[in-house]
């Protein structure tokens, strides 16, 4: 058992998904998952481990932003031997071309968070995803119909920013959504020499200011479900 986790040895699959909301967890273990099996429930945050076409998969919380999933990760990676993690959650689009709905697969993650600041010294780390993880959820999106956008998003620390504008200047420089989590799991992931990927949902636009509905993102969700699930297995 770790400190935030109170699973025993073995009872977490090398492959995982990390939703932000425990209680996504709980939905994706009791709908996708063979005979899940809870592992932790400590705060709340809820982890199960179950099977997919006859292969152990685990799906856990892991609160939202970097600090948070930074605890849920290490400890994943440090103390339960995860080797695939692969987060599914939400972002805001930056880009017209971006819209909601959409699927976005995080090549890389820019950010601003303190946590690379702080880990680096004030050198610019390039926080990147799994090219094999990338590839396989690639064209697991594309055998289910499914045109994913693959490129950079941006894992900010504050979904209340004092500059409302501030996501402008990302844009300009190429990068597609803003999500919270991402560079931290993909700094994590190669620190202990594991893979990672973030595949995200577009729930609203930084632009627009739409946002997508309960019934949409549940349709969003099952299929971002499939795509990660179809990863975490290949
Ligand atoms: N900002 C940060 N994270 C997000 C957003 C956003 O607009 N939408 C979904 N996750």
């Amino acid at each position: 058992m770790s400190i935030h986790i109170a699973a025993k040895p073995g009872e977490i699959a090398e492959a995982i998904l990390l939703p932000g909301d425990p209680l996504r967890a709980k939905f994706i273990a009791e709908n996708f998952l063979e005979n899940p099996a809870l592992y932790t429930d400590v705060r709340n945050i809820l982890g199960y481990t179950g099977t997919y076409k006859g292969r152990r998969v685990s799906v856990q919380g892991t609160g939202m932003g970097i600090p948070s999933i930074s605890i849920y990760v290490n400890e994943l990676f440090r103390d339960y031997g995860v080797k695939r993690a692969i987060r599914i959650g939400t972002a805001g689009s930056i880009r017209e071309d971006i819209r909601l709905r959409d699927l976005v697969l995080a090549m890389s993650a820019s950010t601003d968070s303190g946590a690379n600041a702080v880990r680096f010294g004030g050198r610019h780390y390039a926080p990147t995803a799994s090219f094999a993880l990338l590839k396989t959820a690639c064209e697991a999106a594309l055998a289910l119909g499914w045109a994913p956008k693959v490129g950079p998003v941006v894992s900010s620390d504050m979904f209340y920013t004092e500059d409302p504008e501030e996501w402008k200047l990302w844009a300009k420089f190429g990068c597609l959504a803003l999500e919270m989590e991402s560079a931290e799991l993909y700094t994590l992931a190669a620190k202990y020499e594991r893979e990672a990927l973030c595949i995200l949902t577009i729930s609203d636009s930084l632009i627009t200011h739409e946002q997508t509905t309960a019934e949409e993102r549940q349709t969003t969700f099952t299929r971002m479900m499939e795509v990660a699930l179809e990863t975490a297995v290949s």
